[in-house]
């Protein structure tokens, strides 16, 4: 059998770039080997993202480029999946007819079916369940035969917390952690193949395996810390109402965790935090980043901020430039807030114009700028 081409195009956050290497490794048995030349491409995989505007438009770009490829060569094979997928359905067929595949954050691991049922008599398929409980996939033992010391591993996946101004909890489902033996053994396989840091993942791993009652994530990080050969560790991403004391102890006892957390904070107004339903305030929040420099002096600290939240007024603004002042964060990032389906903060008043939110990002990022 002749090998295939496959080209991945991923947009968005790690969890993407995790099922994007997933799906290498599921499609190696179909015989499909990675290239970075999109136009000789049997198979496109196009991984999307749906948290701002914004990464919505580079999928759909990136889909009107392949329109010309699939033209020349009608054969080529085009699935898309990961949130817009999730959110758009089976709109996203109606709206892009060279598409054979549309697939959802949860049905990665049933992929392989998929082209092989369009690979036998062209179809177009569309998979978007999702389910509270998500089956685990396997990890294929090809996976481990992947170059690299550093891998990423999904702990957690969706989002139970429904901040106002975010898509991912409709996009990505209930919240929904894995086995801690199930963990270990895929770190275990990953350190056996040559892999010395490893950064795990999960929209809000403070909170792994609070719902099925598995060990607290603290626990989790120090049995990783005692798998032998294993150098570093590294999670993401944190939600600063689940930072425990005994995670924020783990810096100071796990010799392999490293100095750094991002801990996105969103507004420095309380008046914000709440409308965010965010359900800490801006002094816990200062209180917290205080105990770990307390207890780890050298840890960096990085955020995520939203400008121009419905109702932010220029006292709110002055608010989060101060936390900004306050805290010397270490890296910063920064966003204009925009509206996503589903998300109720689409539908709070006083939205803050387009020319104000752009001279606040520029603002914070001129003041951050003396830090980073
Ligand atoms: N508008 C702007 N920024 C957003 N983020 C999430 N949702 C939105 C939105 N609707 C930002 C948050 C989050 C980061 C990943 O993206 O700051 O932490
Ligand atoms: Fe984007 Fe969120 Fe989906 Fe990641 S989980 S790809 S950040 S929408």
């Amino acid at each position: 059998m002749n090998t295939k081409q496959l080209f991945i195009q991923t947009i968005g956050c790690q969890m993407n770039v995790y099922d994007s290497e997933q799906i290498v490794s599921l499609l190696k048995p179909l015989w499909y080997v990675s290239t970075d030349a999109l136009d000789r491409a049997d198979l496109v995989v196009l991984n999307t993202c749906a948290i701002r505007e914004k990464a919505v438009q580079k999928a759909f770009s990136f889909l009107g480029r392949l329109a010309e490829l699939k033209r020349k060569n009608p054969r080529m094979i085009i699935a898309v999946g990961g949130c817009v997928a999730q959110q758009e359905g089976r709109s996203m067929l109606k709206r892009a007819p060279i598409l054979d595949i549309v697939f959802g954050t949860q049905a990665v691991g049933r992929l392989p079916g998929m082209i092989r049922r369009v690979e036998a008599r062209r179809c177009r398929i569309i998979d978007v369940a999702v389910t509270d409980g998500v089956e685990e996939f396997d990890i294929p033992d090809a996976d481990r035969e992947r170059e690299g010391a550093s891998r990423f591993v999904t702990i957690m996946q969706g989002c139970d917390n429904f901040c106002t101004y975010c898509v991912v909890p409709y996009v990505r489902g209930r919240e929904f952690s894995r086995r801690p033996g199930r963990i270990l053994c895929e770190i275990e396989a990953l350190v056996d193949a040559g892999v010395r840091e490893v950064t795990l993942l999960g929209q809000n791993v403070n909170s792994y395996g609070k719902k099925e009652g598995l060990i607290p994530f603290e626990a989790l990080l120090a049995r990783i810390n005692a798998v032998d050969g294993l150098h570093r560790i590294r999670f993401t991403t944190s939600h600063p109402k689940d930072l425990s004391p005994g995670l924020m102890s783990a810096f100071a006892d796990l010799e392999k965790l490293c100095a750094h957390i991002h801990l996105p904070v969103q507004s420095g107004s309380n008046a914000v935090l709440n409308r965010m339903h965010r359900r800490y305030t801006r002094e816990d929040y200062l209180e917290k980043v205080r105990r770990l420099r307390e207890l780890r002096p050298d840890i960096a600290v990085t955020s995520d901020i939203i400008v121009g939240f419905p109702g932010e007024s220029r006292a709110d603004f002055e608010a989060t430039l101060d936390l900004v002042r306050e805290i010397e964060f270490d890296g910063l990032f920064a966003f204009m807030y925009s509206d996503r389906p589903n998300a109720p903060a689409a539908r709070f008043p006083d939205k803050v114009t387009e020319g104000e939110k752009k001279e606040r990002l520029q603002e914070l990022l001129t003041l951050q700028e003396q830090y980073t």
